[in-house]
């Protein structure tokens, strides 16, 4: 279902992209606090989760978002990880943020 949200919302340019580029392994944008992403948010599920709700997320709902992994589904994150990763995802994939060329505009 999530899939099927994703590729109506990038439409079929993204969906053809994606398929030609056969990735497999979600690649974060660079930048302060991707690496804590990387760890502590693939225990239980893919990057991709971030990427598909990256275009309705702002600060407070990925505050929120962020506070649910923890509380709810139990993710061990501390509250000093918990804010630069916050930062990061608002920075980077949040709703406010004006959409990066996306990665597949590389081939
Ligand atoms: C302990 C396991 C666990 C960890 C660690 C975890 N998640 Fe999740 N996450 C889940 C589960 C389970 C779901 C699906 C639950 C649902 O559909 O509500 C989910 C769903 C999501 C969703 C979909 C929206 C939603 O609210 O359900 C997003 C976005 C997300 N996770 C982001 C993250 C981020 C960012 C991190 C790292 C800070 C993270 N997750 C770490 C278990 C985890």
């Amino acid at each position: 279902m999530k899939s099927l949200t994703i590729f109506s919302i990038l439409g079929l340019a993204a969906l053809s992209a994606s398929a030609v580029a056969g990735e497999d392994k979600i690649q974060l944008k660079h930048g302060p606090g991707s690496e804590l992403v990387a760890a502590h948010c693939v225990m239980c599920h893919s990057l991709d989760m971030i990427q598909i709700n990256s275009p309705f997320l702002k600060r407070g709902q990925w505050e929120a978002t962020v506070t649910k992994m923890k509380k709810v589904m139990g993710a061990p994150i501390n509250d000093e990880d918990t804010a630069k990763i916050v930062d990061y995802l608002t920075k980077y994939y949040g709703a406010e943020t004006p959409p990066a060329p996306p990665a597949a505009a590389k081939n």
